[in-house]
């Protein structure tokens, strides 16, 4: 039944299933930011989320937690690994991310693409009450904002892409380009992570469809316009910066300087395992330094937290062997009893335990050799409540934009991210300081509640329609 005014589509639902002890599951709203940022907005509105669960080949039905409707969409084994695994993660993902990866393509992967992007515009169109605004996440569902338009003319449709768009260039590999294209131009508002992608896409647009545009605005056939800009998201800045500061968490931070030996300097990196993050580069430039001896065993370790994430594709299966191999060489090569280089993780740890890595790192490393925004960067910014530690940052991650006093890195320059890495370490506490009290002002002026509530009023006004006739 329609029963919403605020629906967000989303591959994932916001929430983690918990296996009881006695063998029944709950939810957790996981931690991501953006639902800490649209609750709110949803428990007003009479929110739905609609999101697949996570678990392949099995249906729920739609449940009620915090507030908020969930909406479960159910995936088979093979659209998993068609439409999941394969078009989404083996097809987009290294495409939009400059291919540093090859992208596959393939025709099946393409086809479950469709079907499941309709079942989810199917069931927007279904719960959404008459002028409904209806917010759609990105790439995995790129051709959603048409296909619910064609559904529901009346609701006001945005979307939002959270990875690169990519150039030119790379788009026109894609045999299925047109229908993408197509596809986001059935939302009102399309939302980048920064000004250059958006221009993109309306450049690919005109060129490419032959539609006319004029600045942000694109005009189509029948009268309607399409808004596309800029919204670089951000986290939940207030939340984490408590987190940081409550006394378990402080604690907790020095236990874990005291495991690792007390040294002069920590320096650590969190990713989701992905070939996109320039782990490969990064313990490369950290494991010449060891062995060159420009840093010494005892004076700096450096920690690697690495999210398990799509297991079963293959550049993600290839990348885990090369890591492993990495982290065994180095600590293999440098280390000595008692003294590893590298703590490498290979797990997934709950919010308190990031905040107290972040607490216990004099220098926070990420080097994405193409990211949409990285948010680990605006994290460790926002736990830094001490104005202290180093952000080593990739000019190929869409917070290099706003985080501009980072020490700034080309990851795949290995010398040039060596001197960043010494830079970073040997920096006085006055030159770290400066540099963090203005990153510090950057995030927390600049949150996800601002960031939602700029794209929502803007979804609320950019829609109207022109005249047809020349
Ligand atoms: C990126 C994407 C998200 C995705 C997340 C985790 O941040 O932009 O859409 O949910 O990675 O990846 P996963 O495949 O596990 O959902």
């Amino acid at each position: 039944a329609a029963t919403a005014d605020f629906v967000v589509i989303a591959n994932r639902l916001p929430v983690d299933r918990v296996v009881q002890p006695d063998g029944s599951t709950t939810w957790r709203t996981s931690p991501g930011g953006l639902v800490t940022a649209l609750e709110p907005v949803m428990r007003r509105n009479g929110g739905a989320w609609i999101g697949w669960h996570g678990a392949p080949d099995e249906k729920l039905r739609t449940f009620e937690h915090d507030g908020i409707t969930l909406v479960p969409v159910h995936l088979t084994g093979q659209e998993y690994e068609e439409y999941y695994e394969g078009f989404s993660n083996a097809t987009l993902w290294p495409l939009y991310h400059d291919v540093v990866a090859p992208p596959e393509f393939h025709r099946e992967w393409w086809e479950s693409y469709v079907e499941v992007n309709r079942r989810f515009a199917k069931k927007a169109a279904r719960i959404a009450r008459r002028n409904a605004v209806v917010w759609v996440q990105d790439y995995q569902l790129q051709l959603v904002p048409q296909m619910l338009r064609e559904l529901r003319p009346d609701l006001r449709i945005g979307f939002f892409l959270h990875i690169p768009f990519p150039p030119n260039e790379l788009f026109q590999q894609l045999p299925w380009r047109r229908s993408i294209l197509e596809g986001l131009l059935g939302a009102d508002l399309v939302g980048f992570q920064l000004p250059g992608a958006a221009q993109n896409f309306v450049r690919l647009v005109r060129q490419r469809v032959g539609h006319k545009t004029h600045r942000d605005t694109v005009y189509l056939e029948d009268g309607r316009t399409v808004t596309a800009r800029a919204y670089p998201i951000s986290i939940d800045a207030a939340g984490f910066e408590e987190m940081a500061r409550r006394p378990e968490v402080v604690a907790r931070a020095a236990e874990i300087r005291e495991s690792l030996g007390n040294p002069r300097c920590v320096l650590l990196g969190i990713d989701r395992l992905d070939y996109t993050k320039g782990l490969r580069q990064r313990l490369r430039a950290f494991g010449e330094l060891v062995t060159e001896g420009a840093v010494d065993v005892d004076d700096a370790v450096f920690v690697q937290v690495a999210t398990p994430s799509r297991e079963r594709v293959e550049q993600y299966r290839l990348l885990r062997d090369d890591i492993d191999r990495l982290v065994g060489r180095i600590n293999g090569d440098v280390g000595r009893i008692g003294a590893q280089p590298i703590t490498y993780l290979h797990a997934s740890y709950p919010r308190e335990e990031m905040a107290a890595l972040y607490r216990a790192a004099d220098v926070m490393v990420v080097t994405p050799l193409r990211d949409g925004m990285n948010l680990v960067a605006k994290e460790y910014v926002a736990c830094r409540y001490d104005d202290d530690g180093a952000l080593v940052l990739s000019e190929f991650a869409g917070a290099a934009a706003e985080l501009r006093q980072a020490y700034r890195v080309n990851p795949y320059d290995i010398n040039g991210l060596k001197e960043a890495l010494l830079e970073a370490i040997r920096a006085p506490e006055k030159e770290r300081t400066r540099r963090m009290k203005a990153m510090r002002k950057q995030v927390v002026e600049n949150d996800i509640e601002l960031w939602a509530t700029r794209f929502l009023d803007d979804l609320r006004t950019v829609r109207h329609t022109h005249d047809k006739t020349p």
